[in-house]
Order: C-alpha cells, then sequence, then structure tokens
C-alpha cells in the first residue's frame, strides 16, 4: 500500500471544511454564473452617493471582499494585474499630453516595439511610468517606507533618458501650471515645504484612512509642485504606493475629459479655498470603483470558488436586502 498524499485526502476529511463545503460550492457557482451573465453587478450593490463617510464605510466593506480571496495569487491575478497597470501607464501619460493608444501603449510594454510616428519621448514616458509601477510595487514588498528619498527615486525613473538634469531633483526655478489659477510657490520655499509635506505624512501615517491619507498626499504633493515636470504622474505614483501598501488596488484617475476636468477642477478648489474635501471625494469615488473592478474579475474567475467567503456571503445578504 502507497502512502496517502494531502493533496489525495478526500474532501470531507479535510480539517475544516467537512461536510459544509459541497452546500456552499454550490452557492458559490451560482453567485459567479450570476456575475459572469451580468445578472447583477457590483456597482449597484454598492450605489453611488456624495457622502464621503458612505463610500468609505463600502471601501472598508469591499475591502474586507477581496481580503477573503487573499492570498491574491495565481495567471488571472497576473493577467489582472497587468491590464491594471497598462490601463494605469495609458491614462496617466495620457493625462500629461501622450498621444499613444491604450493598444499602443500595451504594445510599448509588453512586446517592447516602437509605434510609427510617435517621438522616442513619448516611447520613454510608456517605459518609464510602467517602471515606476514596478518600483512602487516593489518598494511595497520590501516594506519600504516613504520619505523624500523614494519620491525622488521616482521621479528620477518617470523623467529618466528624457530630461536629465531635472530628473530626481527638485525644481531650481518659477514654474506655472497652465490652466490653472494656482500659482505653485517659489522654488525658494520648495525644500523646507516639502519638509512640512514629509512631517505631514509622518504625523498622519498611522492615523489617518489610507485612502484619505493617499489623496492628501497627491494634493500637497501637486500643489508644491515641487518638479519642473512629471509633478501629475509622480504624485499620482505616490497615491498608489500608499494605496498598495494598504492592500488596496492601483486606482486610476481617467484621462477622459469630462473626468479629467473634474480632477483639475478639485485640485484648484482646494488650493484656492483651501478645501480638500472636493479633491478627498474625487479619490474616494476612484478607489471604490477600482476595488469594484478588481473584484468583479476576481470573483467572476472558477478557480477562485473555494475562497471568498465573506464577498458571497455579503453579496448574497445585499441582494436581499435590495
Ligand atoms: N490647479 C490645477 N489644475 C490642473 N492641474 C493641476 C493643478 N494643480 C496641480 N495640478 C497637477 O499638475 C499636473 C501637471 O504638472 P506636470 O508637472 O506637468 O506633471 P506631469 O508632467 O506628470 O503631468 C497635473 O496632472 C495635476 O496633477
Ligand atoms: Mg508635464
Amino acid at each position: 500500500m502507497g502512502y496517502l498524499k494531502p493533496w489525495l485526502v478526500p474532501k470531507n476529511e479535510e480539517k475544516g471544511h467537512k461536510t459544509k463545503m459541497p452546500e456552499t460550492k454550490e452557492k458559490f457557482l451560482k453567485l459567479i454564473s450570476n456575475i459572469m451573465n451580468n445578472e447583477f453587478n457590483l456597482s449597484e450593490l454598492f450605489p453611488n452617493s456624495n457622502d464621503q463617510d458612505i463610500i468609505l464605510e463600502q471601501i472598508e466593506d469591499l475591502k474586507k471582499c477581496l481580503d477573503s480571496f487573499r492570498p491574491l495569487e495565481g495567471r488571472h491575478i497576473e493577467k489582472l494585474d497587468q491590464y491594471f497597470d497598462e490601463v494605469y501607464t495609458y491614462d496617466s501619460t495620457t493625462i500629461e499630453g501622450n498621444t499613444l493608444t491604450l493598444q499602443e501603449t500595451a504594445l510599448v510594454i509588453n512586446k517592447g516595439v516602437t509605434i510609427g510616428g510617435k517621438s522616442l519621448n513619448e516611447h520613454f514616458e510608456i517605459i518609464n511610468h510602467k517602471e515606476a509601477i514596478d518600483y512602487i510595487k516593489d518598494a511595497v514588498k520590501k516594506k519600504n517606507s516613504y520619505n523624500k528619498r523614494l519620491l525622488l527615486d521616482i521621479h528620477q525613473l518617470i523623467l529618466k533618458n528624457i530630461n536629465p538634469q531635472d530628473a530626481g531633483k527638485y525644481r531650481n526655478i518659477d514654474v506655472f501650471i497652465s490652466g490653472s489659477e494656482h500659482k505653485p510657490p517659489t522654488f525658494l520655499q520648495v525644500e523646507s515645504l516639502m519638509e512640512d509635506y514629509f512631517k505631514y505624512y509622518e504625523d498622519n501615517k498611522d492615523i489617518l484612512n489610507p485612502v484619505l491619507l493617499s489623496a492628501e498626499l497627491h494634493n500637497r504633493l501637486v500643489t508644491i509642485h515641487p518638479f519642473i515636470d512629471g509633478n501629475g504622474r509622480t504624485s499620482r505614483l505616490i497615491m498608489n504606493l500608499v494605496l498598495l501598501q494598504h492592500g488596496f488596488p492601483i486606482t486610476n484617475i481617467s484621462s477622459r475629459n469630462d473626468l479629467r476636468e473634474d480632477y483639475y477642477k478639485s485640485l484648484e478648489t482646494s488650493q484656492v479655498n483651501g478645501n480638500h474635501e472636493v479633491f478627498n471625494l474625487f479619490i474616494v469615488k476612484n478607489a471604490k470603483e477600482s476595488l469594484i473592478k478588481y473584484l468583479e474579475v476576481i470573483s467572476a474567475n472558477g478557480e477562485e470558488s473555494e475562497k471568498g467567503l465573506y464577498f458571497y456571503n455579503r453579496v448574497e445578504e445585499l441582494i436581499k436586502n435590495k
């Protein structure tokens, strides 16, 4: 008689699962097929609101749903992350003026091809941005904390091969933001404002809601505008560094014209009136959207049918209460 391999142990003898498994699995599979057939979508179960506290509660719940699928690993998670990185790179560089389409962006990232008629700099912007995403993911894995060194490293990557003199350095001239009423502070103040900025981070990193912390760091950084160029992309990467550090998926600000306008306007409101609420709400809504998109894909994947108990139970509950 051969020895028993653990993976050959019949399911009902496994500790903890016992007889519960078949019933639960059946329920999962039915919910998965409902999601796949678009019989409901998560945005309906977590409806829109303009109340920041309500959305933050939804985010907490969606986060628990996502956590119930951990560990997040496997081929489909890799594909999902790859897709999120492509869309994020496309949107963040498009906001900045890059003219490559989403498909072209994906080709440059994945196949290293060059796109006819597009400048070398536009290619570098895509490659650099993807490299910077990998950098922040690595920093999260290594549990590196956010500080001046890390910020300058990210900026260095963003302007690499494009503007080597200014890459990874605070600016030494005054700048304007085109189309904006906000005039960034004189370069003479940048160093000390950035010290205050990192002090704000240290004082708040363990007490502020992580989504609000990510929004504040984004907003405060672009408002100081410490770099000659690349402030927007770098700030969005810092926001995502903080989100990833807290187990959230990457949050993307769409380059679609109307949404880009909302983004600029909400920044302008905080700069002109000192009111950060509009921008915070904008980011909180974005973070919720990303969680929903991520969960929709994960939960619809059959491979995960033995995970996600909290999610499936929660969805069932929300459908019942509808
Ligand atoms: N009032 C504002 N209106 C528009 N953009 C603003 C405003 N304040 C700050 N910004 C930021 O400035 C960024 C553009 O600055 P820039 O240094 O050119 O960054 P990048 O080259 O990465 O776009 C925008 O993406 C936005 O994040
Ligand atoms: Mg720019």
